[in-house]
Order: C-alpha cells, then sequence, then structure tokens
C-alpha cells in the first residue's frame, strides 16, 4: 500500500461527512429542477452563502454535482441515487449513517470493553428511529439491486410459501413473488418493523402486497409459525450472538416442512474474517450497535448440520456491487 491509498482510507469519514450531511441539508433534492449559484442554493436551503458554496464546491469535487459558470446542477449519479424519487434512491441508507456516525466516536470504548455503545434494541424503541433503519434497508437493497439479484437466482419452483424473517421492509419477499407469481409470503419481524413495512408494502409494492402477510415474531422469544416450504433471512445472523444464532436456526428447521429450504443471506466471512473486507469493516459497525458479527461459513454450516440441515451450498453474488452470499440448505 502507498501513502496516498493510506491517507485516502485514513481520511475517508471525511468524505463520508460530507456527502452524508449534503442529503441531510437538501442540498440535491433543491437541485432536481433548476442549476442554481451558491446564494441560489444558500437561499433555497436556508444556509449561510459563504459556507454552502464550500459544500457545494466539495460535491462538485466529488462529482456528485457539476459546475458551470458558477451554477450547480446534479450529476447524473446524484439524479439516479440521490433524489428521493429515483427506483435507486440510496439517501435512506445514508441518512442512516448519518445518524449513527456519533456512535463512531465511541468505537475506542467498545474495543476495551467489548460492548456496544448503545443499546442493541434493533431500533425498536423509537418510531422515528425504526423508520430511519427499515427505509435505510429499502433504500440500499433497491439502490444496488440485492432482491432482484436474489429473485433471479434463487430456485423457488418447488415452493409455495416462503417466510422473510427478519425481513423489515420486505423488499426481498416481494421480489420472490414478482419472480414467481404462485408463491405466498410471510414477513416475521417485530412490530414497530412492521408499522414500516406495511407503508413501504402499499408506497412500492402494490402489486404484490396482497400475497404478503405480515405477522408479529420475535425469533428471541416465540417459536416460529409454520410450517412454510421456505424461510430466508437477510442480514439476520449478523446481529446475533454465536448461541442465538444457533438457536434461531433451530427454531427454522422446526418451522420449516420435510424437504423445505432455509436461506441465509449475508456477508459470509473467510476462515480468518478478512474477506469480503466490506464485511471486515461491517463487524465493528456490528460490535456498535448489536451483540453479532459476520460469520465464516463454518459456523454457519454448523449451526444447520446440528440443527438436522443437509446439502449446504454456498453462492457468492459478483463483486461489485454485491459482498454477501447465499447460503442455502435442506431439511431432510
Ligand atoms: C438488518 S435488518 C434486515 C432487514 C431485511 N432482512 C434486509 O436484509 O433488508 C434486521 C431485521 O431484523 C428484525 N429483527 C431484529 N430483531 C428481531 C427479533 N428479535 N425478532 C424478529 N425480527 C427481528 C429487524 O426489525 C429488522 O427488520
Amino acid at each position: 500500500m502507498d501513502f496516498s491509498g493510506l491517507a485516502a482510507m485514513a481520511g475517508a469519514h471525511a468524505e463520508a461527512r460530507a456527502i452524508q450531511t449534503a442529503v441531510k441539508l437538501g442540498l440535491f433534492e433543491s437541485l432536481d429542477r433548476k442549476s442554481l449559484d451558491a446564494a441560489g442554493l444558500a437561499r433555497a436551503l436556508g444556509c449561510d452563502p459563504r459556507a454552502t458554496g464550500m459544500m457545494a464546491a466539495a460535491m462538485a469535487s466529488t462529482g456528485l454535482l457539476e459546475v458551470t459558470n458558477g451554477r450547480y446542477s446534479l450529476s447524473a449519479a446524484a439524479r439516479r441515487y440521490l433524489l428521493r424519487s429515483s427506483d435507486e434512491y440510496l439517501g435512506g441508507m445514508i441518512l442512516f449513517d448519518e445518524a449513527i456516525f456519533p456512535l463512531w466516536s465511541h468505537l475506542d470504548d467498545t474495543i476495551r470493553s467489548g460492548k456496544p455503545a448503545r443499546v442493541p434494541d434493533m431500533f425498536q424503541s423509537e418510531p422515528a428511529d425504526t423508520a430511519r433503519f427499515i427505509r435505510a434497508m429499502d433504500s440500499l437493497t433497491r439502490a444496488r439491486a440485492d432482491a432482484r439479484w436474489v429473485a433471479e437466482h434463487l430456485d423457488l419452483s418447488r415452493v409455495t410459501t416462503v417466510a422473510d424473517l427478519g425481513g423489515g421492509p420486505g423488499t426481498y419477499l416481494a421480489a420472490m413473488l414478482r419472480r414467481n407469481p404462485a408463491l405466498r409470503g410471510y414477513v416475521w419481524d417485530l412490530p414497530a418493523t412492521l408499522a414500516v413495512a406495511r407503508e413501504v408494502l402499499a408506497e412500492r409494492e402494490a402489486d404484490v402486497a396482497g400475497r404478503i402477510e405480515l405477522k408479529s415474531v420475535d425469533y428471541l422469544r416465540d417459536d416460529l409459525p409454520g410450517p412454510v416450504d421456505a424461510i430466508f433471512l437477510s442480514n439476520i445472523i449478523h446481529s446475533e450472538d454465536e448461541q442465538t444464532n444457533a438457536e434461531m436456526v433451530r427454531k427454522c428447521a422446526h418451522a420449516i416442512a420435510r424437504g423445505g429450504i432455509i436461506i441465509i443471506k449475508d456477508h459470509v466471512m473467510n476462515s480468518d474474517f478478512t474477506e469480503p473486507r466490506a464485511g471486515a469493516i461491517f463487524s465493528l459497525y456490528l460490535l456498535l450497535t448489536t451483540r453479532g458479527r459476520d460469520y465464516s461459513l463454518d459456523e454457519i454450516a454448523g449451526w444447520l448440520g446440528a440443527a438436522g440441515f443437509a446439502n449446504v451450498r454456498i453462492q457468492t453474488l459478483p463483486s461489485p456491487p454485491f459482498t454477501s452470499s447465499l447460503v442455502t440448505a435442506r431439511k431432510l
């Protein structure tokens, strides 16, 4: 690694923070219909003209804005990913990262103590936090097109009912149902999340929402309803500790009909936890906010085997843009 590579990585928070703040202030939305100079942009945002000019120049330097004769306009990337009206809006995820940014300043304490920097409540305590969290999941999945990839590559031809455990906004389930017209689905999740899922499904997935049932399930306390032919867990095991995951996989085995499948989508780490790199860094975020971390294939296969699943297979999604894998197994 050379100087420039290291310096760019070690200072990446400044660029990240600038973009998060620009989204939060509404800078990109205010340029949706017309280009503006710094003074006009400052008026639109209700911000200081000198400071706004500096922010606009910084955003132009990243390629998110273009500047001609002192007037700023959106680049193609900003129009595609940073406008709420876009199907590929990534702003939901960026606003979540903005809100949790202060947690990163506690990383040293967390490494010393091993304890999270906030109560690991999965953002269920305040409705505004739940909405930001669940809309972040929807936004990331949609912008990167994970849900479409999964729906296109997962063979659900022998499945008639699928449960999305911790399904959040239901983005994956909706894509699976769209691809498989005879399929019916459940989102099993906590009540605060289901309230947001109801809104998201009505807004964006109206064509398949009639085939989705939302059911309040706490996988920590409840047995899972069933039987279903398949259970899908995306970004679930990484929030829980080893013992909880072993128990959760066991509960899934009880709820899946004989011959049915479990599908786990997550960062699946190599044996020394260094690859994928996105997963190694993400584990630190998980340390700050949850009881979990990213796990290796051996660990996941161990829980599956102990719960009576066989034919464990891994399929790694193409990177970039993806950073995760699908692990599937069949209940005998
Ligand atoms: C990181 S999000 C993943 C959402 C979705 N599966 C995805 O990949 O976009 C974790 C999800 O697990 C849900 N969850 C957390 N703890 C839960 C529990 N004890 N029982 C059921 N769902 C839970 C959260 O509400 C949230 O929807």
